[in-house]
C-alpha cells in the first residue's frame, strides 16, 4: 500500500472541487460529505451547564470577598447540589444531573461528596488537570463506560488506565508518535492497517518515513460481513508490529463478525501474542449489542475513542486513549534493547526517576506535549465533564431512548437510500452511519452490463462525485480517497435526513440515467 502525501493532498484537493461543483449547481447543497452528525444530544448537555451554574454560584456564595469566587467546601457539597437541583423545574439538565451523580455513587460506590466536589472544582477548570491524565472520579466513569460500550465484561482482564484527549485526532496523533519514538515499530517493521480506512491511517507511513512498510488488510466489499475468511491471515507475519483498525469501520460501517474475532483471537494466542491493535471505536455506541476487540484481546488492545459522532460532539473534541493494567505495549518496553532504553532513558529523564518502568500510556502523556511540557499535559476539567456526563448518559437507563433513537434515525435514513436506489442495503452488523454506493452496481441493475462497460471505459471514478455535485448538488466523498473500491462513493447518514437520503437516491438514478444517454 504505497500512500504517499501527495495522493492524500489530492484527495482533499478533490473534495474542495466537489464542494465547490456543488455550490455552482444552482441547486440546493446536501452534503453527505463529512461525517458530522447533523443533531445534538441535549440532556447531558443541560446537566453540563446545569453542573456549571451550581458550581459558580457555589464559589460566589464560599468567598470571602466579590471580587471573585473560592472553591466552596467539601463537606455537604451533595447534598447541597441535591437540594440545588430539587428546587428547580423540570426541563433544565436538573433531573439529568441529579440521576447522573446518583447513578455514579450506586454503581462505582464513589463518596458522594468526594464526587460532586471533583465535579465542580473540574467543571470550574480550577486547577490543572490532575493527575494529567484524567481526573480520578472521571477516569473511574470512562473505565466502566470503556467496559459497557465494547462490550467486554468487568473482571481483572479489563481494567484500563485512560488519558482524555482533544477528541480521537489528538489520540491518533499522541498513539503515532509514542510508537514510533520507543521504536515499536521501527526500520524493517511493517504496520497492518485495514481499508478502506480513514485518511489519517492512509497517512501513517507519510507521517513517519522511518523505513517500516504496510500491510493492506482488505474489507470484503458489499457484504454482510467486514473480512473475508482468511482475510486476517496476513497478521501472522512477525515483522507486523501493529494492526490499525477502526471497529466498526470508516468507510464501511460494518463491525467485524464474532467469527473473525475468533480468528483473530485464535491468531494473537498462538502466533502473534507480541501483537499492538490500535483499535478506533468512535462509532463503537451505534451498534447493538457490540462486542470488538478490546473485549476478546485487552492486553493486546490500545484503544482509542471518540464522542464525535456517538455524542454527535464534533465541536467539543472529546475523546481518549485507554491501555489496559497488563498491556502488551508495557511488555514490548520491558523487553527493548539496552541502547533502546539507554535512548529513552534520556528522551524521558525530565518526566520520570524510572524511565525503563515508564508505562505506556505515560509516555502517551508525555510525548503529547514533546516530554518538556509534561506537567501541563491533559485535556481541560470542564472538557472532561461534559465526556463524563456523556458516559453516564451511555450507562445509565435514562440514557437509553437516544441510544437506540439514534440507531433507529440511522438506519431509517440508510433504507431512505437503498429503497430509492432499488437496492437491498448490505444488511450484517452495521453502525448505519456511512452509506457506501457504487454507480456500477446502479447502472448494472437500471440498463444492464453494457452501461457498466461504457461508464468504467469512458470516465474516471473521481467524475461521478463531481457530476453527482454539478448535476444535483449532492457532495459524496469518493472510495479512492479512504484507499477503498474506485466505483464507490461514501455518503455521511449521520449528515442527512431522511428526505435528503431520498434525493440522493434520486441523483444517483438521474446521474445514471442521463449516462446511459450520453455514452450511447
Ligand atoms: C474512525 C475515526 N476516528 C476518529 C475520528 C475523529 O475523531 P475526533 O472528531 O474525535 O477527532 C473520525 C472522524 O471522522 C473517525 O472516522
Amino acid at each position: 500500500m504505497a500512500v504517499e502525501g501527495e495522493a492524500v493532498a489530492a484527495a482533499y484537493a478533490l473534495q474542495s472541487r466537489i464542494a465547490a461543483a456543488a455550490r455552482m449547481s444552482g441547486h440546493r447543497i446536501v452534503d453527505a460529505g463529512r461525517g458530522q452528525p447533523n443533531w445534538t444530544v441535549t440532556e447531558p448537555r443541560a446537566a453540563f451547564f446545569r453542573l456549571g451554574l451550581f458550581a459558580t454560584s457555589e464559589a460566589e456564595r464560599n468567598s470571602t470577598t466579590h471580587v471573585w469566587g473560592e472553591m466552596p467546601p467539601i463537606a455537604g457539597i451533595h447534598e447541597r447540589l441535591l437540594s440545588t437541583l430539587d428546587a428547580d423545574q423540570p426541563g433544565q439538565g436538573s433531573a439529568f444531573l441529579r440521576s447522573a451523580v446518583q447513578f455514579a455513587i450506586a454503581e462505582l460506590g464513589f463518596d458522594p461528596d468526594a464526587w460532586v466536589h471533583e465535579l465542580v472544582r473540574s467543571v470550574l477548570g480550577f486547577g490543572y488537570p490532575s493527575p494529567n491524565r484524567m481526573q480520578p472520579h472521571l477516569e473511574k466513569v470512562a473505565q466502566r463506560y470503556i467496559v459497557g460500550f465494547t462490550g467486554s465484561t468487568l473482571d481483572d482482564d479489563h481494567r484500563f488506565d485512560v488519558f482524555a484527549t482533544e477528541g480521537g485526532a489528538a489520540a491518533m496523533t499522541y498513539i503515532f508518535t509514542t510508537l514510533q519514538v520507543n521504536g515499536i515499530v521501527g526500520p524493517g517493521d511493517a504496520v497492518a492497517v485495514a481499508t478502506p480506512t480513514y485518511t489519517p491511517y492512509l497517512q501513517i507511513p507519510t507521517l513517519q518515513r522511518i523505513g517500516f512498510s504496510v500491510v493492506e488488510i482488505k474489507a470484503a466489499s458489499h457484504q454482510a460481513y467486514r473480512f473475508d475468511e482468511r482475510a486476517l491471515e496476513a497478521l501472522r507475519d512477525p515483522r507486523i508490529k501493529v494492526f490499525f483498525l477502526i471497529n466498526p469501520g470508516n468507510p464501511d460501517s460494518r463491525a467485524v463478525t464474532p467469527e473473525r474475532l475468533g480468528d483473530l483471537v485464535a491468531l494473537v494466542e498462538r502466533d502473534r501474542p507480541d501483537l499492538l491493535i490500535v483499535n478506533d471505536t468512535a462509532y463503537a455506541t451505534f451498534v447493538e449489542n457490540f462486542r470488538g476487540v478490546t473485549a476478546v484481546l485487552p492486553h493486546n488492545v490500545i484503544l482509542l475513542h471518540s464522542f464525535s459522532k456517538g455524542y454527535a460532539a464534533t465541536g467539543n473534541r472529546l475523546g481518549f486513549i485507554a491501555v489496559n493494567h497488563d498491556s502488551v505495549a508495557d511488555r514490548l518496553l520491558t523487553a527493548m534493547p539496552a541502547e533502546a532504553k539507554e535512548r529513552l532513558r534520556m528522551r524521558y529523564q525530565a518526566a520520570s526517576n524510572d524511565v525503563d518502568r515508564m508505562p505506556f500510556i505515560q509516555r502517551l502523556l508525555v510525548d503529547s506535549r514533546e516530554v518538556a511540557l509534561h506537567n501541563i499535559a491533559g485535556l481541560g476539567t470542564p472538557d472532561q465533564v461534559q465526556m463524563t456526563l456523556f458516559e453516564l448518559a451511555y450507562l445509565m437507563p435514562e440514557g437509553a431512548t437516544y441510544v437506540t433513537g439514534a440507531r433507529a434515525q440511522l438506519q431509517a435514513r440508510l433504507g431512505a437510500l437503498y429503497e430509492g436506489l432499488g437496492m437491498a442495503a448490505p444488511g450484517g452488523r452495521d453502525s448505519h452511519y456511512y452509506g457506501m454506493v457504487d454507480i456500477t452496481t446502479v447502472a448494472r441493475i437500471r440498463h444492464g452490463e453494457e452501461l457498466v462497460e461504457r461508464i468504467t471505459r469512458a470516465m474516471a471514478p473521481e467524475e461521478v462525485a463531481l457530476r453527482l455535485a454539478s448535476d444535483s448538488g449532492v457532495i459524496v466523498q469518493t472510495g479512492a480517497s479512504f484507499q477503498g473500491e474506485p466505483w464507490d462513493v461514501r455518503l455521511s447518514l449521520a449528515s442527512i435526513t431522511q428526505d435528503e437520503a431520498r434525493l440522493i437516491a434520486r441523483a444517483f438514478v438521474q446521474l445514471v440515467d442521463r449516462l446511459a444517454d450520453e455514452l450511447s
